[in-house]
């Protein structure tokens, strides 16, 4: 068997099980999602947002990217974003790294990628944010660990630069921004960073027209 054709077979096998524990299961899932998270994560194949956070179907709005960025030209992330704070009320919305980030470890270096350097450039300014904090760090390992974290927290600022966060939280006093990471070698996620609604901004980024 072609390892893709497992992947067919295993959804087969899936579905008739959740039909087995409730006949209703999909025939509700189809009607509505009413997620009360948006979760935007690494692509990385190892931090599965349902998974690591023992969630079904219909609980988390996901968007992964590589290396968790919000990046305010980035057409792809400002639509999930405005879907998910606009149409589906989410409470919480959750940036979530890992340790060993291969992203985070590429932006650190001084290889060239070709196109994928556009991207890894945001994480240099998060670096150069943060030079002094990170060349303290003489460990490679926890340099780019650290550097995952602050990351995280940049990102989580990044969301609170939006118009669209800005004006969820004036009008109707949410979501509340987390910044998580998570560790591959423990399985566990660590809150790192987190902005409730109305939380301080820098004023030269505040709208005062909402
Ligand atoms: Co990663």
């Amino acid at each position: 068997m072609k390892s893709f054709e497992k992947l067919l077979l295993e959804n087969k096998a899936w579905a008739g099980e959740q039909l087995e524990n409730d006949p209703e299961y999909f025939i509700r899932l189809a009607k509505i999602q009413q997620p009360e998270f948006l979760w935007i994560g690494c692509s990385d194949s190892r931090v599965p947002a349902n998974e690591i956070t023992g969630t079904q179907p219909g609980e988390i709005f996901v968007h992964r990217n590589i290396a968790n960025m919000v990046v305010h030209t980035d057409l792809n992330l400002l639509s999930v974003l405005a879907y998910a704070v606009e149409h589906l009320k989410v409470k919480h919305v959750i940036v979530c790294g890992h340790y060993g980030c291969g992203g985070v470890k590429a932006a650190m270096s001084h290889h060239n990628l070709g196109i994928i350097n556009k991207w890894l450039r945001n994480i240099k300014d998060v670096f150069r944010f943060h030079e002094r904090e990170l060349l303290n760090i003489q460990d490679e390992e926890l340099r780019v660990n650290r550097l995952v974290e602050l990351n995280v927290q940049e990102q989580v600022l990044n969301l609170a630069k939006t118009s669209i966060i800005q004006k969820a939280w004036k009008n109707e006093n949410r979501p509340h921004l987390h910044g998580w990471v998570y560790g591959l070698s423990n399985g566990l996620l660590k809150p790192v960073f987190d902005m409730p609604p109305g939380s301080p901004l820098e004023h030269i980024y505040e709208y005062d027209d909402l």
